[in-house]
């Protein structure tokens, strides 16, 4: 199956309802890097429509995926595919990569857990959907899912978060791959800085706690003198 027959001979999309359910979106303007992740991973061609295109074994070579991208592509501008040099950690140093994954695991943190949970390893989303785990994933793959933010996730372009800053987060994600699960709590391989990061919300939360015991406790002794003067 190709692409047109659900998004149009000139990739301007069919938005009409066909067989029960929209066909497919334009394509104009989405960029290489959006056909290139979406054939590459297999989600595209969609086999049968559902809530979330799937993960699957892609159908086309290397050659037909960059065709298809290059013609997206000259459609209107859009987001490139990503080269080597902007994803490979490869060259960094043993100390430039320590830090690149102590930056990313703090961007990870912020932008990414709520989805993909603290170790990465996905979760469900509403109306069926599910973040997917993110390991394994190829560096290439996860900078054009950063840069072209798929389905329910938000794009997180070059001016929210540098080719640097991508970078980081791909040498985090591999970093975690490395490490072994130690399992149990769900945590392993997360490092200093977001096991610090937890036991901080953790202890914040206790605080909170805390307080609002305190202050029931303060109103009932207040409310209820009568109780207390039938204790004495
Ligand atoms: C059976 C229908 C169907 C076929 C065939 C199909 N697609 Fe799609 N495509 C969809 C639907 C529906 C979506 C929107 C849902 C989603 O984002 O996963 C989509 C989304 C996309 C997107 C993301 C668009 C965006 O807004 O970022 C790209 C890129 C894409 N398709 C490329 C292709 C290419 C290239 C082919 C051919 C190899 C193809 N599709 C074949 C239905 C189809
Ligand atoms: C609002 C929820 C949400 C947030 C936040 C989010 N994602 Fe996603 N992510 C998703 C969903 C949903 C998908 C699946 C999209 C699809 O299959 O079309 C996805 C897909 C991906 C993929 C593709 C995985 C694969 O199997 O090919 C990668 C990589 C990824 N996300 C990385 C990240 C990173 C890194 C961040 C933080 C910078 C992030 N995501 C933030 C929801 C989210």
């Amino acid at each position: 199956m190709g692409c047109a027959s659900c998004h149009g001979q000139n990739g301007e999309g069919i938005s009409t309802i066909r067989d029960g359910y929209e066909k497919g979106p334009s394509l104009v303007g989405v960029g290489a890097a959006a056909v290139d992740f979406r054939v590459e991973t297999g989600r595209m061609p969609l086999a049968q429509p559902g809530s979330q295109a799937p993960r699957k074994q892609p159908t086309y070579s290397d050659e037909e995926v960059a065709a298809m991208a290059a013609y997206v592509a000259s459609l209107a501008p859009g987001p490139a595919i990503p080269t080597e040099q902007d994803y490979s950690i490869e060259g960094l140093s043993d100390d430039e990569r320590e830090e690149a994954i102590v930056r990313g695991g703090q961007i990870f943190l912020t932008n990414c857990t709520a989805c993909h949970n603290f170790n990465g390893g996905g979760g469900a989303m509403p109306r069926g959907g599910y973040a997917p785990s993110l390991k394994g994933v190829e560096s290439k793959h996860i900078y054009e899912a950063l840069l072209t933010g798929p389905q329910a996730m938000p794009n997180f372009s070059n001016g929210n978060l540098s080719p640097e800053e991508k970078r980081d987060v791909i040498a985090y994600l591999r970093s975690i791959e490395d490490t072994p699960n130690y399992g149990g709590f769900g945590m392993g391989g997360l490092g200093p800085v977001s096991e610090g990061l937890f036991a901080w919300v953790l202890g914040i939360g206790g605080l909170v706690g805390f307080a609002v015991w305190i202050a029931a406790h303060t109103t009932r002794s207040t409310k209820q003198p009568i109780e207390e003067g039938a204790e004495a």
